[in-house]
């Protein structure tokens, strides 16, 4: 099968097409016969040398790629719960063998039925931002109907999912992004944004329940802030593992005895289940992204790092009817 493999850690060239042996799932695994695969900020960072968090998960040579949408080629002998043919969507192996390639086999676990109104390339884009968001906001943010959150980042992927899911369940919204995404937020229901570029949020939001941090932005001093506008005992989540709270941070969430969580996503099938049947009643729209070969990852990885294209970036694996 081909697959887009990396021999060593570098720039966007270090991604060479390659012929390889098709992986066999193993007992508990799927074989999926892969549609689309979404790109992620991961993707860039496995790709240019990895972090502390994640490089002693990697081996060389290694295919990247976990977000992904396709058909169920073959199943395990103790799978359950799925048949071959079934479409899916899922977190295949993260941080392991990914799916910029034709098939992959990961834990069935880590999969569900893709909602069967987005076509593969949409469905592609989900899973790993939507786990991200989910899990950061209701796992360890324990958002309940009636609170209020900030979204710090609300315009990106996880941020899109993010504003979604919590108008579904009665959450009132205030969103950080710059102001070309507003009307975007505004359709998807953010109640209240906040433009970092020329606002300050500390001095406009204050009483939230729940801060969630899913923008690129890794800043001690900016958590500070967070803190600040959160009520006593509420909760800070920051998705992005690679940057700890520092001392600091970690005094102030004390003296409002608020709790701070770094949130790495879980992949789960009840919850893709749960974030599918957002998608079927149309409770949560899906962003469209713009699509790439699989031969072109090498463009797709350089269009995000020049910083000249916003949204999710897809790699069709496969023509889609
Ligand atoms: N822990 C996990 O499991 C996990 C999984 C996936 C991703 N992540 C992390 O989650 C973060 C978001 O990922 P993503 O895929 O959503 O990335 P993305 O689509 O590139 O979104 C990043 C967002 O950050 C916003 N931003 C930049 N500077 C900001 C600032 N000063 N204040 C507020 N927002 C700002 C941008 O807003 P504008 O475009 O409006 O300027 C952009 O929408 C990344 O740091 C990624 O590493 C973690």
């Amino acid at each position: 099968m081909k697959a887009i493999r990396i021999s060593e850690f570098g720039l966007p060239k270090v991604m060479e097409l390659k012929e390889i042996d098709r992986p066999i799932p193993e007992s508990d695994e799927i074989l999926v016969k892969v549609y689309a695969s979404g790109i992620n900020p991961v993707d860039l960072v496995v790709r240019a040398g990895s972090n502390a968090a994640l490089s002693y998960n990697l081996n060389l040579p290694m295919t990247l790629g976990w977000d992904t949408a396709g058909v169920i080629e073959e199943l395990g002998n103790e799978v359950t719960g799925f048949q071959k043919g079934d479409a899916v969507y899922g977190v295949p192996n993260f941080p392991g063998e990914g799916s910029y390639a034709e098939y992959v086999a990961a834990k069935a676990s880590r999969f569900a039925l893709k909602p069967y109104n987005i076509c593969f390339n949409d469905a592609a884009g989900i899973p790993l931002a939507a786990l991200t968001a989910w899990t950061a906001m209701f796992e360890f943010g324990k958002l309940k109907m009636g609170q209020r959150i900030l979204i710090q980042g609300a315009s990106g992927s996880v941020g899109g999912f993010a504003v979604q899911f919590a108008k579904s369940i009665g959450a009132y919204v205030i969103g950080t992004a710059s102001a070309d995404s507003f009307n975007y937020l505004r359709e998807i229901g953010a109640d209240e944004l906040i433009d970092y570029k020329t606002q300050k949020f500390q001095d406009l939001v204050k009483e939230v329940d729940v801060v969630l941090e899913v923008s690129s932005v890794r800043d001690n001093n900016e958590r500070i802030k967070s803190v600040k506008v959160l009520k006593n005992s509420g909760i800070l989540v920051s998705v992005n593992t690679d940057f700890a709270f520092n001392e600091e941070v970690i005094h102030a969430l004390d003296k409002k005895n608020c709790k701070g969580e770094l949130s790495a996503n879980q992949a789960r099938t009840d919850w893709l289940e749960e974030i599918g049947r957002l998608i079927e009643s149309g409770k949560v729209k899906v962003p469209q992204g713009k699509i790439f070969a699989l031969n072109e990852a090498v463009e797709a990885h350089n269009l995000i790092e020049s910083k000249s294209v916003n949204g999710k970036l897809i790699l069709q694996v496969r023509e889609q009817s």
